[in-house]
C-alpha cells in the first residue's frame, strides 16, 4: 500500500484537481437519465407473512438485482441519527484531529484511503474511516476515533443493531433458496462485521473524477446509508449505470461476492461505484457482513444437489482466510475488488 494525499485538504486547496484523480474514461460511459429502473424495496416488517408476497420480491431482487433498500427494519431511528451526526462530526475536524486515527503502514484499518498498489493508478476521490466491528475481539481500539465523544458508543451501537438486519434478511434468503436458514446463519453466527465510513469532498471536475471506483464486494452482505442523502452511488444494471436515490431511513442492501458463491450464483453479486458531487459533500457508511473466520466459502450443500440440470456446484470451495487473500491478490491483478 503507497501512502495518498488527503483529499478532503486537496479539496480545500485551490490549485485545482490532480492528475491522478481524473478519468478520462468516464465521459464515454452510459448513464440511465431520469428513466431508470428503480432498485427493488423491501418491507421487511412484511417477511414473515406467508399472505404476503414480500419474501417473492425479496428473492427476486437478489437474483435479478443484487441491490434493493429495506424500510421497517427494526433498527432505532435514533441510533441512526446518532452514527450519522458523529460521523458528520468526525470528518469536520481538523486534519491533526483525524490523523489519531490514521492507518499505520500496511494497514487498511483506520482514517485513511483505501489500497493503493501502483504510483500509476488512478486514485479515488475520498477519505475513510474504516474499522473492523465484530467481533469485538478484533477491534483495534487505538484506531477506534474518541472525538467526537459519543462516536464510540454510536458505532458500538449501530454495529449491534446492523447485524441483527443482516441476520434476518439472511434467514429469509436462506428460506427462498430452500435452504435451511441455521445452515446459513450459522455460518455467520461469529461473522466478521467491519465498517467503511467514507468522506466525498466536493469536487470542482465532479464528472471527471470517482469516488469509490467500480468494483463488487467481497463480503456477504454489505448494508449501505447514504448518510446526508446525496446521490452517488450507481449500480450496473444491463450495461449501464444506474443510479440509487436515497431514501430517509432506509438501508441499501447489495450481495456480497460471498453470498452469490453460497448462493451456488443464484444470487448475484452487482458491479457499483461511488460518484461525488460538484457543489456538496457527500457521506456514507457501509457495514459488511462477512461468515466466521473459520467458515469455508462454497455453494451451500444442496443448493446444487436439488438442481436437476446441475448436480455440480458452480464455485470451488475455499477458506475464508484464503479468499481474502485472493481479492487482495486480484486487485493486485489489476481487477477491482471491494473491501
Ligand atoms: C457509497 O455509496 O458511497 C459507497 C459505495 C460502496 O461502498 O461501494
Ligand atoms: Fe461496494
Amino acid at each position: 500500500s503507497l501512502p495518498v494525499p488527503n483529499v478532503q485538504q486537496l479539496a480545500s486547496r485551490s490549485e485545482g484537481v490532480p492528475v491522478r484523480y481524473i478519468r478520462p474514461e468516464l465521459e464515454l460511459e452510459r448513464v440511465s437519465n431520469g428513466e431508470y429502473d428503480r432498485i427493488p424495496l423491501i418491507d421487511m416488517s412484511k417477511l414473515n407473512d406467508v399472505r404476503d408476497d414480500e419474501a417473492a420480491k425479496l428473492h427476486s431482487a437478489c437474483k435479478d438485482w443484487g441491490f434493493f433498500q429495506v424500510i421497517n427494519h427494526g433498527v432505532a431511528e435514533e441510533v441512526i441519527l446518532k452514527m450519522k451526526a458523529d460521523i458528520q462530526e468526525f470528518f469536520s475536524q481538523p486534519l491533526e484531529e483525524k490523523m489519531e486515527y490514521a492507518q499505520l503502514p500496511n494497514g487498511i484499518e483506520g482514517y485513511g484511503q483505501a489500497f493503493v498498489v501502483s504510483e500509476e493508478q488512478k486514485l479515488d476521490w475520498g477519505d475513510m474511516l474504516y474499522i473492523n466491528a465484530q467481533p469485538i475481539n478484533r477491534r483495534n481500539m487505538r484506531l477506534w476515533p474518541s472525538s467526537p465523544s459519543s462516536i464510540r458508543a454510536s458505532l458500538d451501537q449501530y454495529s449491534i443493531e446492523l447485524e441483527k438486519v443482516a441476520q434476518s434478511l439472511m434467514i429469509s434468503m436462506a428460506k427462498n433458496l430452500g435452504v435451511e436458514p441455521e445452515k446459513l446463519l450459522d455460518l455467520f453466527k461469529e461473522g466478521v462485521q467491519t465498517v467503511r465510513m467514507n468522506y466525498y469532498p466536493p469536487c470542482e471536475q465532479a464528472s471527471k473524477v470517482i469516488g469509490i471506483a467500480p468494483h463488487s464486494d467481497g463480503s456477504g452482505l454489505t448494508l449501505l446509508n447514504q448518510v446526508n442523502e446525496v446521490q452517488g452511488l450507481q449500480i450496473k444494471k444491463d450495461g449501464k449505470w444506474v443510479p440509487v436515490d436515497p431514501i430517509p431511513g432506509a438501508f441499501i442492501v447489495n450481495v456480497g461476492d460471498i453470498i452469490e458463491i453460497m448462493s451456488n450464483g443464484v444470487y448475484k453479486s452487482i458491479e457499483h461505484r461511488a460518484l461525488v458531487n460538484h457543489k456538496k459533500e457527500r457521506l456514507s457508511i457501509a457495514a459488511f457482513h462477512d461468515p466466521n473466520v473459520d467458515a469455508m466459502i462454497e455453494p451451500l450443500p444442496n443448493l446444487h444437489t436439488l438442481d436437476q440440470e446441475k448436480q455440480a456446484p458452480n464455485y470451488k470451495s475455499i477458506s475464508h482466510q484464503d479468499f481474502k487473500k485472493l481479492g487482495r491478490k486480484m486487485k493486485l491483478d489489476g481487477k477491482n475488488k471491494g473491501l
